[in-house]
């Protein structure tokens, strides 16, 4: 104990609230398996069916749930933040639930995972980089084994869509980019802790200035997954598949551009001017 919180006391308070944010985000977990299940075709109607889609979920849960596990005792441990208002938090979260426009439909549904495991990889990976910078060893360990895993499910997430792409590529592109003309909603969007009514906008706001996670990230992420799904060469698309990949494909450099500008924003705001807010979380302590 006394090793672990000694190397916690290096961690400044900044990093502290991105990482209180991300576990949070994490122990909702009964929010995402209940999307699985909406799913149509890909669900788990009984609780314990044999098919290889509700094996996956019940897998993928299961390993997921360690993620908030670990950071919630890490962070229990470090005696640093206020876990009383945590737990509300948490609960208030799985309470309000979240929607991110998957329709039940499996095509939307992975889409969706495909990008947001890649966004919790590339946060938690971001956080344990930090940790290693403010000599926490236990911290950076403990991101970078849960980066791991949010690498796997992002490889599983989205070979599944490479899969539909070769059997329904229009399907596929039609609903990839009625989505990318919506935003990507992150999943703890909703949080509150009952208190502070900017709670989530606070958080990212400190995320994106750490560059934990950023607009250049969420850019990056759509540039990977036009790659990876390689959608300049595919074939079998009609005049309305083509017109899609055509928009799908100048999305990167849009967003890139777009998000460049509103990061030399944020780069721009010298150290005393950064905007600190009262966080709940580390006893109303500024971050
Ligand atoms: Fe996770
Ligand atoms: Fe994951």
């Amino acid at each position: 104990m006394k090793e672990l919180r000694e190397m916690a006391n290096g961690i400044p308070d900044d990093v502290l609230v991105v990482l209180i944010g991300d576990m949070v985000t994490e122990e909702a977990l009964p929010t995402y398996q209940t999307l699985l299940n909406t799913f149509e075709g890909c669900d788990d109607p009984t609780g314990t069916a044999d098919s290889a889609w509700a094996r996956w979920s019940r897998g993928w849960t299961s390993e997921e749930n360690r993620h908030g596990d670990l950071l919630n005792k890490y962070l229990y441990l470090g005696g640093k933040c206020d876990m009383r208002n945590i737990e509300v938090t948490i609960q208030h979260l799985i309470t309000s639930g979240f929607n991110p426009g998957a329709e039940k439909d499996p095509y939307r549904g992975f889409v969706y995972t495909s990008f947001q495991e890649r966004a919790t990889k590339i946060s938690h990976g971001n956080v344990g980089k930090l940790a290693r910078q403010y000599g926490d060893k236990n911290l950076n360990r403990i991101c970078a084994k849960i980066a791991g895993d949010e690498g796997r499910h992002e490889k599983a997430y989205q070979a599944f869509v490479t899969e539909i792409l070769k059997r329904d590529p229009n399907g596929l592109l039609e609903v990839f980019g009625d989505m990318m003309r919506g935003s990507i909603v992150m999943p703890a969007e909703l949080m509150t802790d009952g208190k502070d009514p900017d709670l989530y906008e606070n958080f990212s706001n400190v995320a994106q200035r750490l560059e934990v996670y950023t607009a250049l990230d969420y850019a990056e992420i759509i540039d990977h997954l036009v790659k990876q799904w390689d959608l300049e060469n595919i074939d079998g698309l009609d005049s309305a598949g083509e017109k899609e990949r055509e928009y799908l494909c100048k999305l990167p450099q849009r967003y890139t551009k777009l998000a460049e500008r509103s990061m030399n924003k944020v780069r721009k705001v010298t150290e005393d001017e950064v905007p600190t807010k009262s966080f709940n979380w580390i006893h109303g302590r500024k971050a």
